[in-house]
């Protein structure tokens, strides 16, 4: 056992041993270590003003998800840092009956239990010093387990993907935030394949390739359970991928999500890339017999975005709240996206390629609908463009709105 282990709220050790400041995110306020430098891994507590747009999703998600839930929602957040998560869910999430801290690091869980203590949360929150798989472990029996698990690890979630599953209630909702981009995007192949079961790709779309990787390990570990989980909504923003999905306790829903498992066949030469649920057996690009090409998989080829629910998310958000403006645009652009088809093309690729100026991708989507083809703006890239159109159009459509 660590020096801080609160069981409950009966260990109170709410003394903390280095100097603080004080900053105020969502409706908690936090404090923090002075000289507190996540990059630097300084301090043994972390916390990074960089992802408060991805806290700021989560408790939208958690109040969609509470509207569905009979009773208080039951939330853990097993690798706290200063406790800034799960403090939010608590403070800013209408019906929590619970949420359950815990991080390995004996100073996050002190300073964790201080920031509860201090906004008077600790009547509903939990923190413990432990392990993550061991506390999900502690939690995987009926009568413990949670609504909404959300998993923040430095690097990937993958270690705690089996425990976090066996965790959650039936139809709760796991969240998971990936930072090791450059393992899923294609920089070291050998590790990703190892680590999330599939190829990576290196190419312009690659960062919705990393956020298919992960959907896929997710999907694949809970089949191994006779459990399905359905993603119902994904971002990637900055330096990190996102991921909320749905756990259902059923063997049949399992089946029917793990046919939406694939590949992509990508070809290097013409852009061309080919979307199948089995292994391409022959290398040559269909279209233009090129042998510069790679696959991705095998990854998740459904829907990473629920429509239904980024509606509901855009009706929950607080329009005055710090940042709103960016939440709004991602939230808008994931409406726009959510029923298109895997990859998205980038008009830097496509204008280098056939030697034009740059139009705007607003341009190009309103020319290949103009054609008859479904087209949309995508949140991966501002520059970035989804479509079904082939090739060929494509670049038609991008000559004609230069
Ligand atoms: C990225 S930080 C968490 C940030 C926090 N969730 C937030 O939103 O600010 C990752 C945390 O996981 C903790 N950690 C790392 N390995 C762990 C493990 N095996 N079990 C529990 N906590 C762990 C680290 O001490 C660190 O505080
Ligand atoms: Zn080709």
């Amino acid at each position: 056992m660590r020096k801080y282990c609160y069981v409950g709220r009966s260990a109170v050790n709410s003394k903390l041993a280095f100097s603080t400041y004080s900053l105020v995110e969502g409706a908690v306020k936090l404090t923090l270590p002075l000289g507190l430098d996540s990059t630097r891994g300084r301090s043994s507590i972390f916390y990074n003003s960089r992802m408060v747009l991805n806290r700021d999703i989560s408790i939208l998600i958690a109040r969609s998800l509470q509207s569905e839930v009979k009773g208080g929602l039951r939330i853990c957040d097993p690798m706290t840092g200063s406790g800034v998560r799960g403090l939010r869910y608590a403070a800013e999430v209408d019906g929590v009956d619970r949420v359950l801290l815990s991080d390995i690091e004996p100073d996050a869980a002190a300073l964790s239990y201080y920031n509860a203590v201090s906004n008077n949360l600790d009547g509903r929150v939990d923190v413990q010093c432990m392990d993550a798989n061991v506390f999900l472990s502690l939690h995987s029996v009926p009568g413990k387990r949670l609504h909404l698990i959300d998993l923040d690890p430095y690097g990937s979630p993958v270690p705690f993907i089996d425990s976090a599953i066996r965790a959650i209630l039936k139809s709760g909702v796991l969240a998971m935030t990936a930072t090791d981009m450059a393992v899923l995007c294609g920089v070291k192949p050998h590790a990703c394949i190892r680590r999330y079961g599939g190829r990576p790709l290196r190419a312009e779309y690659s960062r919705e390739v990393a956020l298919r990787l992960l959907a896929g390990a997710l999907v694949t570990s809970a089949g191994r359970q006779g459990m399905a989980a359905e993603p119902v909504f994904a971002h990637s923003t900055d330096h990190y991928i996102r991921l909320y999905a749905r756990i259902k306790r059923s063997a049949t829903e399992a089946n029917r999500i793990l046919q939406e498992m694939g590949y992509i066949h990508h070809c290097f030469r013409c852009l061309s890339r080919v979307v199948s649920r089995d292994q391409p057996k022959i290398r040559k690009c269909r279209r233009c017999g090129s042998v510069q090409t790679s696959q991705a998989g095998p990854l998740f080829l459904g829907r990473l975005t629920d429509k239904t629910l980024c509606s509901r998310l855009i009706r929950l958000q607080d329009p005055r709240s710090s940042g709103s403006g960016r939440l709004r645009r991602l939230l808008s652009l994931e409406l726009e996206e959510a029923d298109a088809p895997p990859t998205y093309y980038t008009v830097d690729t496509i204008c280098e390629r056939v030697g034009t100026r740059t139009p705007s991708p607003v341009s190009v989507v309103e020319g290949l609908r103009a054609c008859g083809y479904t087209a949309s703006r995508t949140h991966f890239t501002g520059g970035g463009f989804k479509t079904d159109a082939p090739v060929e159009a494509i670049i038609n459509t991008v000559r004609e709105s230069v």
